[in-house]
């Protein structure tokens, strides 16, 4: 498995495969690597089967962090991630610097940043993520576009667990004519429920009791609507007593809606799509599943 840094290295790399008629697939991700990312290289090693190439990329992209969110405090386990990738049959691992990403042109002096270029998509990302952290999808398209220009993927895989973040690659996909297929993979759950997130490790082992709330909250509303359908305003009024009892839950959002345009909807399903956003502690975490 090759471990290449630079964008010249990286690029090089795949145009030769792409020259040679090498599929490639990417898996996007910012480290940490748990077994939901290794679940994301299985099925981008089914994509390209025995001759393609698996690249997975490892940064920290600090554009999609907000100043108050936890940029500087994001785990960071290289070492750990290198191996894991390794061991899950990846072809190649793409760590690149934020200097490499976004180059500041002059290095010894305070010269404004030379990086001026975003992508941003615009209906999609005002709503629940986006409300909550308004600059932060266009930190992820721009990120994904400056990978998928570099590595040439014919396939990308993302977690359903970024719902929203799926459905919007997927748009920024089509209205830009990219020609990569997304490919969106399975919620990894634990035992109990739990979905699996590299942030899951900020968790005291009370606040991982507690985050049980937003699996439970899905399965309850999945039972629900399995019989009849709902008013959304009554089921997030009942998902709010249910999660509020958690003494350190603090509830983002709770959202019911329709998968592909996600625009909210006022009765609930079978077919909605359901997210919820919920602090435990300092912790913010998702979870969503189809209803
Ligand atoms: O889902 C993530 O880990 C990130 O948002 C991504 C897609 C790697 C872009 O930084």
């Amino acid at each position: 498995m090759k471990h290449i840094e630079t964008i010249k290295e990286m690029q090089s790399l795949a145009l030769n495969w792409k020259r040679s008629g090498i599929t490639i697939a990417l898996v996007p991700t910012m480290g940490a690597l748990h077994e939901g990312h290794l679940s994301l290289i299985r099925s981008a090693c089914q994509a390209v089967q025995l001759h393609g190439k698996v690249v997975v990329s490892i940064y920290v992209n600090p554009i999609q962090f907000a100043p108050n969110e936890d940029y500087s405090k994001y785990p960071r386990t290289l070492q750990n991630d290198l191996r894991l990738c390794q061991e899950a049959g990846a072809d190649a691992v793409f760590t690149p610097s934020n200097e490499v990403m976004y180059p500041s042109g002059n290095e010894d002096s305070n010269a404004p940043l030379r990086y001026s270029t975003f992508v941003s998509e615009e209906v999609l990302s005002k709503t629940m993520e986006g409300i909550s952290r308004p600059a932060h999808f266009r930190g992820v398209t721009t990120v994904v576009n400056k990978l998928f220009n570099i590595i040439l993927p014919d396939y990308a895989i993302f977690g359903e667990k970024d719902f929203q973040q799926a459905t919007i690659i997927r748009r920024m996909v089509r209205d830009l004519n990219i020609p990569t297929q997304i490919i969106v993979s399975p919620i990894v759950r634990e035992s109990d429920g739990l979905a699996l997130s590299s942030r899951n490790r900020y968790l005291s082992p009370d606040e991982r009791t507690q985050a049980l709330c937003l699996s439970k909250a899905l399965k309850m509303v999945q039972e629900k609507v399995s019989i009849q359908s709902f008013p959304a305003k009554e089921l997030k009024e009942e998902i709010r007593v249910m999660i509020e009892k958690q003494p350190d839950a603090k509830i983002d959002y709770i959202e019911f809606f329709d998968p592909e345009s996600l625009v909210p909807v006022v009765e609930v399903n079978t077919g909605t799509r359901m997210a919820l956003a919920v602090y435990i502690g300092k912790t913010r975490l998702i979870d969503n599943a189809i209803l």
